[in-house]
């Protein structure tokens, strides 16, 4: 008997391990479920995304919204009256995407929200497997197209942290400046870890030691890649910090603290 039919055998949630298996999938579930909770009420407020220099990241690019920062102005004359208006709704779904179709992300929630398995080698509540072969799981195969735009947002969000050390035209820098720089340095672990990019700068190579080039930025995605899965949490934390910490400010509950 192989491994693969002892575990269709199983019964739901019926295992050999000895450990304590479901610690992390009972972790992730909370985990990703309060981000998502978080995330969805911010991008739904349409407010308080803005202090001084900040710009939340959940915000960014601010494509409609603010007349004097939006990049094409207020709120659209086409934008249907019964739909709440926020600006992070015409953006957000580029990021989202972008982890929802993560390699790491889609092994642990598929344990976590459907139990497919619940854990390796621990009994699952179906008999059949169908993978992400056929729809809708095939379409996970988007990955690599969010990925370019997740680099694009990199970008961006790298531009709103330089745009945070200027004060009313003055260098500073304030806790705020050091949140948003942050949440830059750890998207950008998480997004130059990306298992596509690793793919695409060397990956598809046979022989890749006769392109140096290539070589040297395989090796730099794949020293990211291997942390991969710390660099997805910490950035995830860290973005939903980062749109409290300006939230907070503009709403006058925190003090941002100038260190320049
Ligand atoms: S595999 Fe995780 S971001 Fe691409």
């Amino acid at each position: 008997m192989d491994a693969l039919g002892a575990t269709q055998r199983r019964g739901f949630g019926q295992t050999l391990r000895r450990d304590l298996w479901w610690v992390q999938p009972v972790v992730v579930f909370l985990g990703l479920s309060a981000f998502v909770v978080y995330a969805t009420w911010a991008a739904l407020q349409g407010d308080h995304y803005r202090f001084g220099p900040y710009l939340s990241p959940f915000y960014s690019p601010e494509l409609f919204g603010d007349p004097l920062h939006a990049w094409l102005g207020a709120k659209p004359s086409w934008y249907p009256g019964w739909l709440i208006f926020s600006p992070a709704i015409f953006i957000l779904w580029a990021p989202g995407g972008f982890r929802l179709t993560c390699y790491y992300y889609r092994g642990a929630y598929y344990k976590a929200f459907w139990a497919d398995p619940p854990s390796c080698s621990v009994g699952e509540p179906r008999q059949r497997y169908r993978g992400e072969r056929s729809f809708p799981l095939i379409l996970q195969n988007v990955h690599r197209y969010f990925l370019y735009l997740a680099l694009v947002f990199l970008v961006i969000l790298a531009h709103d942290a330089w745009d945070a050390m200027w004060f009313d035209g003055k260098f500073g820098i304030g806790v705020g400046t050091l949140v948003l720089t942050t949440n830059v340095i750890l998207l950008g672990g998480y997004t130059l870890g990306c298992h596509s990019l690793r793919h695409l700068v060397g990956g598809f190579m046979d022989r890749l030691s006769r392109s140096p080039v290539r070589r040297q930025a395989y090796a730099c995605v794949s020293c990211l890649n291997a942390a991969h899965m710390k660099w997805a949490w910490m950035s995830l934390f860290w973005v939903a910090f980062s749109d409290l910490y300006v939230r907070l400010c503009a709403m006058g509950v925190w003090k941002d603290w100038r260190i320049l």
